[in-house]
C-alpha cells in the first residue's frame, strides 16, 4: 500500500506552495493558526492509516463536527423526529446564513450553523453537561480515541459568537428551537472546539464509509442506516454554497470546517481528511479542496 502514502506525500509537496485563501479570524483564536500547516490522512476499510505532512497537528473540528452530531441526533430520535425539526436541503446558503423555511421556521440545511445548532439541541441528555458529554463521547468513538476541548478556542468563540446566538433566538422565536438559547449555543460552541488531527478526521470519515463501524477499533458507532443518511446529507449540503460545484468536480460526500479541516468519504473504500487553515470565500479550505479534487480524479472516485 506504499503507493497511497506516496500519492499523499506527492500531493502535499506539490500543493504546499498554494498561497490562496485566508485563515479565519472572526473567531480571534483561529487567526493564530499557521497558514503553511498542511496535512493529509487516509484510513482504509481494513483499518490501515496513511498520512503525509502535518497529519498529527491538533486543531479544532468546527463544522466538521456537524455531520457527526447530526448522526447522534438521528440515532437518538430517529429520522422522522429529526426531519420535523431540521430539513435536509442543500440551501445554497453561506454557513452563517439565516436559514428558516417559510411556514415551519425550521432550518432547511443541517450543515449550516442554524441547522447544526438545532441538531445539537436534539441530542438527548438530562442537562447541558450530559448532552455535551454524549457529543464528546460520540465524536471520540468516531475518531477511535478520547477527544478533548480546546478551551482557548471555546472561550474565543463564546466571547464573539453573537451571530450564532442571534440565529438561535430567531429559531426559538419561530418555534424551531426549544430550551435555553445560551445553553444550546454554548453546547454547540464546545462541540466546535473539540480538538482533532487530520488522522482523527480520516478515522471519523472512514467510520461513515464503513457503515458506521470504526474500522480501526471495530466499534459500531451508529447504524448503517444512520451512516448512509449522514453521507447523503454531506454529499448535498457539506460544502455550503459550493456544494453543487463540489459534487460535480469531486463527487464524494464531504464536510469542511473553518479551522482548516476537510473530510471526504469514499463509501466502502476509505475516509480521507486534510488540514490546511487558509479558506476560500465560502469558508472551505483552499488546499483541502484542491487536494481532494486531485485524489478523486487520480483514483477515479467520483460516485456518479
Ligand atoms: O459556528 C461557527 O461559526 C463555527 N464554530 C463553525 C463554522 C464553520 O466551521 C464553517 N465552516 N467552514
Amino acid at each position: 500500500m506504499e503507493p497511497v502514502t506516496d500519492a499523499l506525500e506527492e500531493i502535499c509537496r506539490r500543493l504546499a506552495g498554494v498561497a490562496d485563501g485566508a485563515v479565519a479570524d472572526y473567531i480571534p483564536q483561529l487567526a493564530l493558526a499557521d497558514p503553511a500547516a498542511f496535512g493529509l490522512a487516509l484510513v482504509s476499510m481494513d483499518g490501515h492509516r496513511y498520512q503525509a505532512g502535518d497529519a498529527h497537528t491538533p486543531f479544532t473540528i468546527q463544522s466538521v463536527s456537524k455531520p457527526f452530531v447530526y448522526a447522534l441526533a438521528l440515532a437518538d430520535l430517529g429520522p422522522d423526529a429529526v426531519a420535523a425539526r431540521v430539513g435536509a436541503e442543500p440551501s445554497g446558503e453561506a454557513f452563517n446564513a439565516i436559514s428558516l423555511e417559510p411556514g415551519t421556521g425550521r432550518p432547511a440545511n443541517p450543515m449550516v450553523n442554524a441547522g447544526a445548532i438545532v441538531a445539537t439541541s436534539l441530542v438527548r441528555g438530562a442537562d447541558a453537561g450530559e448532552r455535551f458529554e454524549r457529543i464528546r463521547a460520540c465524536l471520540s468513538a468516531f475518531a477511535g480515541r478520547a477527544l478533548d476541548v480546546d478551551e482557548e478556542v471555546y472561550a474565543s468563540e463564546a466571547a464573539t459568537g453573537d451571530r450564532n446566538r442571534a440565529l438561535a433566538y430567531l429559531m426559538r422565536a419561530a418555534g424551531a428551537l426549544d430550551g435555553d438559547v445560551g445553553e444550546e449555543v454554548d453546547t454547540y460552541f464546545r462541540q466546535c472546539s473539540v480538538r482533532v488531527t487530520a488522522c482523527d478526521l480520516a478515522a471519523m470519515a472512514a467510520t461513515l464509509a464503513h457503515g458506521g463501524a470504526n474500522p480501526v477499533t471495530g466499534e459500531q458507532v451508529v447504524t448503517e442506516d444512520v451512516a448512509t443518511r449522514v453521507m447523503a446529507v454531506m454529499a448535498t449540503c457539506g460544502m455550503y454554497d459550493r456544494a453543487g460545484t463540489w459534487l460535480l468536480d469531486v463527487g464524494l460526500p464531504a464536510k469542511s470546517g473553518v479551522a482548516g479541516g476537510l473530510i471526504a468519504v469514499s463509501p466502502a473504500r476509505f475516509g480521507i481528511a486534510v488540514y490546511s487553515p487558509p479558506l476560500d470565500e465560502a469558508g472551505n479550505p483552499v488546499r483541502g479542496v484542491r487536494a481532494l479534487t486531485e485524489v478523486s480524479r487520480r483514483f477515479g472516485l467520483h460516485m456518479m
